[in-house]
C-alpha cells in the first residue's frame, strides 16, 4: 500500500511541469533587443547575434555610434503622422512639386524595409529553415511564436493562464452603441476591403491555422479567377479571354454554380441556380461583396473587348491573361491612391508609380504574414443595420441574401454604400453582437500560433513598448478592465491590443495599426511582379491603351464605366453615373457634426 502511494506520488512529479522542466529557456524573456536574434546555446544559455542590427553588446542593447546619431534626430512615427494629417496648405504646394515623389518613394522604402525579404519564420520554425522559405502552403511570420517551453503563453510575462477569450472580447471589444468613423468611412470602404483581403487571407481549413490556400501571396486576384487553375477554368467562358456571367434585367452578373460548377459557400436551403459563382467561395455571404465580384467580372470582360479589338490575333489565353494583369494593376492603383489614401488620413497625394523605387534596393516578392492576417480583422467596420433605398435590413435579412443583388442592381447597392457610414475600427469598443465570434476566433488563434505579445510587436516596428494600459488605452475603464484581464502591460496580446489602443483625433485606429498594417500593406502592393522593371512597361498590359488603364483607374472611373455593362455594349456616360467615394459625401458629414474644421 504504502509503496503504491510512493509510485504514484512519483509519477505525479514526473508529470506535473515544475518536475520535468530544467532551468527556464532564456529565450523566454526576449532578451534580444532590436531584431537581435536569441538563440540557446549550452544547457542554460543564450547568445544573441546583432549582426547589422546597428547595436552591439550581450542583448543587442549597445548602439553603434551612427545608430545613436540616427535614434537622436529620428522624429517619432506620431511627429510625422501629425505632419501628414495637418497643414492641408502646405501639402496642397508639395502636391504639386517634386516634393511629392521623394516623399512618396520615402514612406515607400521605410515601410517596406520593416518587412524581412525573403520571408523568414512561420508557425512552426522559430529559427530559419529551407522548410520555411520553400514550403508556400505556411503563412509567414515577422516574429517567432512564443517558446513552448515557456513559464507563460506570453514567455515570462503575466498569467500562466491568459483569460477567456470570450470574456477578452466582451469586455474590451463588443459594442454598445455604433461608433461612426472619423472622416466619413463609409460601407463602399468596408465592402472593398473585405472583398480585397479575402484574396490573402485564406486559411486552410484542412490544413489548420497557420497555413494558407492563397499561394499567390499577394494582390493575384485569386479572388476573382480562384485561388487554383481548375476553378480558373470552371469560370472562364474560354471565348475571347472572357469569364462566364449572366444577364438578368439586362445587365452582366456572375453565373451561378449550374453554369460554372465551382464549390461555393451557401446555406443548403439556396437552390443552385440562386448560387452565384465567383473566385472566392465566401463571396455569396454579403451582397456588397457580391457587389464588388460582380463590377470586377464586369471590368474583365470589357478589357478584354478591348484588347481583342486591339490584337484580334490573340488567342483566348493571351487575352485573358493580360486582361489579368491589367486588373492586378488598376487594384493596385485604386487601393494605394483612393483607399489607402482615404485610410491614413493623409494631406500628402499618395502616388502609385512603380518607378519610385527603381532606384532604390527592394526585392518584388512578397509573402503574407499571420500578423497582418490577424491585424485586418476589421469587424468594428460593419454598421448595425443596412439601409438601401429607404429600406432598412437587419442581419438576417442581408447575410446570404441571394436575390438582394439582382433585386436592387449594381447602382443602387452602390450609391446606397457609399451614403452609409461605416464604424470607427480602433480606440472604442465597435464590434456588432453577430460578428464577435470573428473576434473571439481570432484571439484563439493567435494563442494557438503563440503570438508573441503587442508590446513585442512595437518593439519590432521600432514603436516604444507601452509601460502602463492607461498609456495604451487613453483612457481609464479599458485600462482597468484591461489590467483585470492581463495583469502585466507586457503580457497584453496582438490583436486586443490593437483594438484597445487609443487612436488620434480624426483617426479611424491607433499608432500601432497604421505603423505595423502599413508595411506588410505597401510591401505587399509593390512587391508585386507587375511593379519590376522587367513588367512595367506597356507591352505587358497589351500595349499604351492597357498601361494607361493601370496607370488611371480610381474606383469612380472603375465603378462608373461598368455600372450599366450588359453583354455588347460597354461604358456608362460619366454623367449618369451616381455618387460613388470611400467616405460619405461632405454634406452629410457636416449635417453630423457642425464643430469638423480643417486645419
Ligand atoms: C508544407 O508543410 C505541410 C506541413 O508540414 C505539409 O503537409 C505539406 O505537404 C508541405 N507542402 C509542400 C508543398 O511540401
Ligand atoms: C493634395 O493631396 C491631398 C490628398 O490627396 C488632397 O486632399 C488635396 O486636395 C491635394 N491638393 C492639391 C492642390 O492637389
Ligand atoms: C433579401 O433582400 C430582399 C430585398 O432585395 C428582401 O425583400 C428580402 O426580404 C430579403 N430576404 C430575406 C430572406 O430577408
Amino acid at each position: 500500500m504504502c509503496r503504491l502511494w510512493g509510485a504514484l506520488l512519483l509519477l505525479g512529479m514526473l508529470l506535473s511541469p515544475s518536475a520535468t522542466s530544467g532551468p527556464v529557456n532564456p529565450c523566454c524573456s526576449f532578451p534580444c533587443q532590436h531584431k537581435g536574434v536569441c538563440v540557446r546555446t549550452g544547457a542554460s544559455g543564450y547568445e544573441c547575434d546583432c549582426t547589422r542590427t546597428g547595436y552591439y553588446g550581450t542583448d543587442c542593447a549597445v548602439p553603434e555610434f551612427w545608430t545613436r546619431i540616427h535614434d537622436a534626430v529620428r522624429p517619432s512615427p506620431a511627429f510625422y503622422h501629425f505632419i501628414l494629417t495637418h497643414f492641408r496648405w502646405f501639402w496642397d504646394v508639395i502636391n504639386n512639386t517634386f516634393i511629392r515623389d521623394t516623399l512618396m518613394r520615402l514612406v515607400l522604402t521605410m515601410r517596406a524595409n520593416l518587412i524581412p525579404s525573403p520571408p523568414t519564420y512561420n508557425s512552426k520554425y522559430g529559427y530559419l529553415s529551407w522548410e520555411s522559405y520553400a514550403n508556400l502552403s505556411y503563412f509567414t511570420r515577422v516574429l517567432p511564436p512564443v517558446p513552448t517551453d515557456c513559464p507563460t503563453p506570453m514567455g515570462t510575462k503575466g498569467p500562466s493562464q491568459l483569460p477567456d477569450p470570450k470574456l477578452v472580447a466582451e469586455r474590451l471589444l463588443l459594442r454598445r452603441t455604433f461608433r461612426p468613423a472619423p472622416q466619413g468611412t463609409n460601407l463602399m470602404f468596408a465592402f472593398f476591403a473585405q472583398h480585397f483581403t479575402h484574396q490573402i487571407f485564406k486559411t486552410s481549413g484542412k490544413m489548420g491555422h497557420g497555413f494558407t490556400r492563397a499561394l499567390g501571396h499577394g494582390v493575384d486576384l485569386g479572388h476573382i479567377y480562384g485561388d487554383n487553375l481548375e476553378r480558373q477554368h470552371q469560370l472562364r467562358l474560354f471565348r475571347d479571354g472572357m469569364l462566364k456571367y449572366q444577364i438578368v434585367n439586362g445587365e452582366m452578373y456572375p453565373p451561378s454554380v449550374v453554369d460554372a460548377p465551382v464549390h461555393m459557400i451557401y446555406p443548403a436551403h439556396v437552390p443552385p441556380e440562386a448560387r452565384l459563382a465567383v473566385g472566392q467561395e465566401v463571396f455569396g455571404l454579403l451582397p456588397g461583396l457580391m457587389m464588388f465580384a460582380t463590377l470586377w467580372l464586369r471590368e474583365h470582360n470589357r478589357v478584354c473587348a478591348l484588347l481583342k479589338e486591339e490584337h484580334p490575333t490573340w488567342d483566348d489565353e493571351q487575352l485573358f491573361q493580360t486582361a489579368r494583369l491589367i486588373l492586378i494593376g488598376e487594384t493596385i492603383k485604386i487601393v494605394i491612391e483612393d483607399y489607402v489614401q482615404h485610410l491614413s488620413g493623409y494631406y500628402l497625394q499618395l502616388k502609385f508609380d512603380p518607378e519610385l523605387l527603381f532606384g532604390a534596393q527592394f526585392q518584388y516578392h512578397n509573402r503574407i504574414a499571420v500578423e497582418f492576417n490577424q491585424l485586418y480583422h476589421w469587424h468594428p467596420l460593419m454598421p448595425d443595420t443596412f439601409r438601401i433605398r429607404g429600406e432598412e435590413y437587419s442581419y438576417e435579412q442581408f447575410i446570404y441574401n441571394t436575390s438582394m443583388l439582382t433585386d436592387y442592381g449594381v447602382e443602387a447597392l452602390v450609391e446606397a454604400f457609399s451614403n452609409q457610414r461605416a464604424g470607427q475600427i480602433g480606440g472604442v469598443p465597435n464590434i456588432h453582437r453577430n460578428l464577435l465570434k470573428v473576434a473571439i476566433g481570432v484571439i484563439e488563434e493567435s494563442r494557438l500560433l503563440r503570438l508573441q505579445s503587442f508590446n513585442e510587436y512595437r518593439k519590432r516596428f521600432n514603436l516604444k513598448p507601452y509601460t502602463s494600459f492607461q498609456e495604451l488605452t487613453g483612457d481609464e475603464e479599458t485600462a482597468l478592465a484591461l489590467e483585470e484581464l492581463y495583469g502585466d502591460i507586457d503580457a497584453v496580446e496582438f490583436y486586443p491590443g490593437m483594438l484597445v489602443e487609443k487612436a488620434p483625433p480624426r483617426a479611424i485606429f491607433g499608432e500601432s495599426m497604421v505603423e505595423i498594417g502599413a508595411p506588410f500593406s505597401l510591401k505587399g502592393l509593390l512587391g508585386n511582379p507587375i511593379c519590376s522593371p522587367e513588367y512595367w512597361k506597356p507591352s505587358t498590359f497589351g500595349g499604351e491603351t492597357g498601361f494607361q488603364l493601370v496607370k488611371t483607374t480610381t474606383l469612380r472611373s472603375l465603378v462608373c464605366r461598368n455600372l450599366k455593362a450588359t453583354a455588347k455594349e460597354g461604358t456608362a456616360e460619366e454623367e449618369e453615373c451616381p455618387y460613388v467615394a470611400f467616405w460619405v459625401p461632405d454634406t452629410a458629414l457636416e449635417a453630423e457634426s457642425p464643430e469638423r474644421k480643417e486645419l
